[in-house]
């Protein structure tokens, strides 16, 4: 899908996310959302935010998983991708906190593998991810599955490709703060939620976009084995198409 621009795409799919909650709300469960992080989404949140403030719209019955977190991270420092949730998202509405899932950053290293089990476990517990939101990395990253990742890959510690590291300057301010490593959800994870939406913004993502949905299903562009997904609605605005 080709929209005006980010903001009328991010309305269209926070109004994808909105229903489901609704829906979920009328039949007494509880919706789970797979979230991400990153500049794309933010405009998606902005808009859950005016849905609960001016229209009503209660997270009491959602869960949320988010895909990744760096590695080493805490939650406290203000380049966690908790600190951006929170200050984007959670603090602005109703969700209770203890229904909100993000990869801890500050594990010691022995205890990164038990997290990540325990992770995929109680996604598959609340009845799997009902709708994940995405963006996409210059490497083809989704979440923060680089290239070489798998399509039945899990959550795991991962290593950061070279162009991501170098895309994570502009937020950490030098090359040197930027963590290498990453505790992300698999493309297998990923692929497990019954719906998917992406958000492609910007002439730099363009390319990547391209192979993502024309270019072959491979390791190398992790962002193509969306193309194995049966519901995946990717969102562009006119900068993103011009390397089709
Ligand atoms: C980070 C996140 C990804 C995100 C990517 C793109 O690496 N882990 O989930 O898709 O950034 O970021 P942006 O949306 O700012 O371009």
């Amino acid at each position: 899908n080709v929209v005006e621009n980010q903001l009328v795409g991010a309305k269209i799919m926070a109004g994808i996310i909105a229903d489901i909650i609704k829906k979920k709300q009328a039949e007494g469960k509880m919706a789970v959302l797979g979230l991400a992080t990153g500049s794309s989404p933010i405009k998606i949140y902005q808009e859950l935010v005016r849905l609960h403030k001016e229209e009503g719209l209660s997270f009491k019955n959602v869960i949320t998983f988010n895909l990744d977190e760096y590695y080493p991270m805490s939650p406290e420092d203000a380049q966690s991708y908790v600190y951006f949730m929170h200050k984007h998202l959670f603090n602005h509405i109703d969700i209770l906190p203890e229904n909100v899932n993000i990869p801890d950053g500050s594990l010691k290293i022995e205890d990164v593998s038990a997290f990540c089990n325990a992770y995929e476990d109680k996604i598959d517990e609340v009845g799997g991810i009902d709708i994940q939101v995405l963006g996409i990395g210059r490497s083809g990253h989704i979440g923060f599955n680089e290239p070489g990742s798998t399509v039945n890959s899990t959550t795991r510690l991962v290593k950061l490709d070279s162009i991501t590291i170098s895309d994570a300057i502009k937020d950490f301010g030098d090359e040197k703060l930027v963590p290498h490593r990453a505790i992300t959800m698999g493309v297998g994870t990923i692929l497990k939620a019954k719906k998917i939406v992406l958000a492609g913004w910007g002439k730099g993502k363009s390319a990547i976009l391209k192979e993502m949905i024309e270019g072959p299903v491979s390791p190398d562009v992790p962002a193509s084995f969306l193309q194995l997904h049966k519901d995946v609605s990717v969102y562009l605005d006119a900068p993103a198409t011009t390397e089709f």
